[in-house]
């Protein structure tokens, strides 16, 4: 049995990880066992080279660099994270995935059609059964940001590239409307949970779940 496999993309700000809890807690009440796991990172392979895709220290890093370092980091987690809970038929609940290279590489680096060509490698072609897109204008999410340390070298990066990366989400949105689905992180905790939770009522359904 294969389980089901939900991403969440999203600029800084967005929510996302008030709103993977409550994806968390809808999959539970439903009795169902949830991993979480996150990218870049989700093995120990992955964490490593996450804190080299995020150190702000690292200024000189060439852009497909960055985009292999990712693609690395996400190959290790597909094959020694990702596959196997789904062929336990768990859910997984992954904290962004390739949307964000086409978003953050792709568009805000301008690396066009390579990084899905690389991307390909990197997950055997491994989609999600859902993408939700929290979609909130880079200015406000930056506001929005809590943090204790300072930003992280890509959240450090301008608003033209992030203004860059939220185009190429919305012309994911578009391509794929089925899979890839467009929340207003603008409103209220409750609303955007309510939207994801009819989302995900809806996976059930067509699923049998
Ligand atoms: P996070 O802040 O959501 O933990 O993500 C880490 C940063 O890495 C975030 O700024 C988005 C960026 N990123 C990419 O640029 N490409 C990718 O493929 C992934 C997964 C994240």
């Amino acid at each position: 049995m294969r389980g089901l496999f939900i991403t969440l993309e999203g600029g800084d700000g967005a929510g996302k990880s008030t709103q993977i809890r409550n994806i968390e807690k809808f999959f539970e009440e439903k009795g169902m066992t949830v991993t979480h796991t996150r990218e870049p990172g989700g093995t120990p392979i992955g964490e490593k080279l996450r804190s080299i895709l995020l150190d702000p220290a690292n200024t000189e890093m060439e852009a497909v660099t960055e985009m292999l370092i990712y693609a690395a980091a996400r190959s290790q987690h597909v094959r020694e994270t990702v596959l196997p809970a789904l062929e336990r038929g768990e859910v997984v609940i992954c904290d962004r995935f390739v949307d964000s290279s086409i978003a953050y590489q792709a568009y805000g680096r301008n690396l066009g059609s390579m990084v899905a060509e690389v991307n390909g490698h990197a997950t055997g072609g491994l989609r999600p059964d859902i993408t939700i897109w929290l979609d909130i204008d880079p200015e406000t999410g930056r506001a929005r940001a809590t943090r204790d340390s300072g930003p992280d070298r890509l959240e450090s990066e301008s608003t033209a590239f992030h203004t860059r990366v939220r185009e190429g989400y919305a012309s994911m949105a578009e391509a794929e409307p089925d899979r890839f689905k467009r929340v207003d992180a603008s409103g209220s905790v409750e609303e955007i949970k309510d939207e994801i939770y009819k989302l995900l009522e809806d996976l059930c359904l067509v699923r049998g779940l």
